[in-house]
């Protein structure tokens, strides 16, 4: 593929105003924080206290979210590759922060096992559920746009990584930290590095939104298609929370309430697919326009 012009040296110039590029610019100064920074002494304090059975169900959280951010770093490459391919500066750019973030999160989560001193095979840990949709389905959607960018490739792989993986079960992860360990008070460099996370995300669920409702402003059939997806994917998420229940003492303070944890998955799943039927009454050009906060971005 050669290249037809360049864009920066066109009279266009750089896109500033549209929303990749104002999450670039937010990714510059909020996504460079560094996991190796947090520190972590407390949180060894806190996890020698905890009963084997609390660690057990704090390890296999952990070890959720290590091997997910493992995979969507992996994963991430094809989608810049399209859009990179359909000469979308401004999105690649903003795409190069994302993939960078990702990163930061694995060393995060590594750097915290290996401070626990956790060196166990954490895969026992990799439900069925589990491998199904990061050993399987994401990969495989992923890959699909290395040699296919048609609208239909770029809506699935936006709908699996953006809204499911990233807008469903991160967001629920995060609950669930947040539901055991933080209301207890315990591990502040655990929890500090979550809320990084958790603004690293929101950043890239605002993308993945984003991408979503262009794509159906400029192909409204494909919302059916986002919706059927993401209804296709909604029975795995609540199967993994259920499995993540099933070790579980309700007694224990630790231990997240099961009701509490499915209305959250099922509310994120409602608040994704609402946000990406918006597109279908608004302009492409207003979509571009379109405020940060209005898409979740903190
Ligand atoms: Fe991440
Ligand atoms: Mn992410």
């Amino acid at each position: 593929m050669h290249h037809q012009q360049m864009i920066t040296t066109s009279p266009r110039g750089l896109r500033e105003d549209i929303l990749p590029f104002r999450l670039y610019q937010k990714a510059k100064k909020l996504g460079v924080w560094d996991p190796r920074d947090i520190d972590l002494s407390q949180d060894v304090q806190d996890w020698a206290k905890l009963t084997p059975r609390q660690q057990e169900g704090t390890v296999r959280l952990i070890a959720q979210f290590q091997a997910g951010e493992e995979a969507v770093t992996l994963d991430l490459l094809p989608m810049m590759m399209a859009i990179a391919r359909q000469g979308r500066l401004e999105e690649e750019m903003y795409l190069t922060t994302f993939l960078f973030e990702e990163a930061k999160h694995t060393e995060f989560f590594r750097l915290v096992l290996n401070a626990l001193g956790v060196r166990d095979d954490l895969s026992v840990y990799h439900s069925s559920t589990y491998r199904t949709i990061f050993y399987e389905i994401l990969p495989e959607t992923m890959q699909r746009l290395l040699h296919d960018d048609s609208p239909e490739a770029l809506a699935d792989a936006s709908v699996v990584y953006n809204m499911f993986v990233e807008g469903v079960l991160a967001e629920t992860g995060y609950w669930s930290f947040h539901n055991s360990l933080a209301k207890n008070g315990l591990m502040p460099g655990l929890m500090k590095g979550i809320a990084y996370l958790k603004q690293d995300e929101s950043r890239h669920i605002g993308y993945g939104t984003f991408l979503l409702q262009r794509l159906v402003a400029e192909n409204p059939a494909l919302f059916d298609r986002i919706q059927a997806k993401l209804m296709e994917l909604a029975p795995l998420a609540m199967a993994l929370n259920q499995e993540g229940l099933a070790d579980d003492d309700p007694s224990d303070p630790l231990a997240v309430d099961e009701t509490e944890l499915m209305n959250f998955s099922a509310k994120q799943l409602q608040l994704r697919l609402e946000k990406i039927a918006r597109a279908k009454d608004r302009s492409l050009d207003e979509l571009y326009r379109i405020p940060e906060d209005q898409l979740g971005v903190l």
